[in-house]
């Protein structure tokens, strides 16, 4: 791949490396400090990010999309809100980790309002959280700001559901030409680009950076039935064969 091309896929990663780069011809002290902040966090979410991945992609594989859409998605009511309070008030890992879980629930159903809660509770008010500020700051400050913030989240979410709309939000990313996108697909949002597609099909799938793409135009029957058992061993099952 050429470095223009590199450079076009990965835009904020190249200019990140470029400012590291003039911070340390500037000032190399500075510029090892800002390195090893960085590593620090890169590891920090190479150890936690497989995991959502995989939990996540478990998740969509297994669980149909109505009790998705039944217990999260616009219809839920009250119900639906206080499940997605729970949801984020028992999660687990920073809030970057809950992203991805959401982007999830969103494509199986759920409404923004319920996003919004998951979302927002993960960040400020999920229960570890709540044991550590109530051993620093005590019950009465750590109760008074969960019953504000809680008030705050639903306030929030009942907002934003009125001004974003499903549309508004960027499309899934599917890749596969156009005659034959709905015959092999690969969600690319959860693809980890570990490879086994272009290395057991390189006739049908390709890598194009760190994704996987379809490059076969209209697949045969035995084409199809190829990209369907290079399916099976996708690990995160992003790949999909009419
Ligand atoms: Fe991506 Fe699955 Fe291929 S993770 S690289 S689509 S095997």
């Amino acid at each position: 791949m050429s470095i223009a091309k590199l450079w076009k896929t990965n835009k904020m990663l190249s200019i990140v490396i470029a400012v590291y780069i003039v911070l340390a011809i500037v000032s190399p002290s500075k510029g090892l400090l800002a390195l090893q902040n960085s590593m620090y966090y890169v590891f920090e979410m190479l150890l936690i990010m497989p995991v959502v991945f995989i939990l996540t992609a478990l998740i969509e594989g297994w669980v149909p999309k109505e009790s998705i859409a039944k217990g999260f998605g616009e219809g839920s009511g009250i119900k639906g809100n206080i499940l997605a309070f729970l949801l984020g008030s028992f999660s687990a890992g920073p809030i970057y980790a809950a992203f991805p879980v959401c982007k999830m629930l969103l494509n199986k159903g759920a409404s923004i309002a319920n996003i919004v809660i998951v979302l927002s509770t993960w960040a400020v008010v999920k229960v570890p959280m709540l044991a550590t500020e109530a051993k620093f700051l005590g019950p009465s400050f750590m109760a008074t700001r969960w019953v504000l913030t809680t008030i705050a989240i639903f306030m929030m979410a009942y907002i934003i559901n009125k001004r974003v709309k499903k549309e508004d939000l960027p499309a899934e990313q599917a890749t596969g030409l156009a005659d034959s996108a709905s015959a092999i697909r690969i969600d690319t949002d959860y693809c980890i680009g570990c490879g086994v597609c272009a290395r057991l099909s390189p006739m049908i799938f390709k890598m194009e950076g760190d994704k996987a793409t379809v490059i076969l135009e209209n697949p045969n029957p035995k084409q199809k039935q190829k990209a369907a058992e290079t399916a099976e061993r996708c690990p995160v099952s992003v790949i999909h064969v009419e």
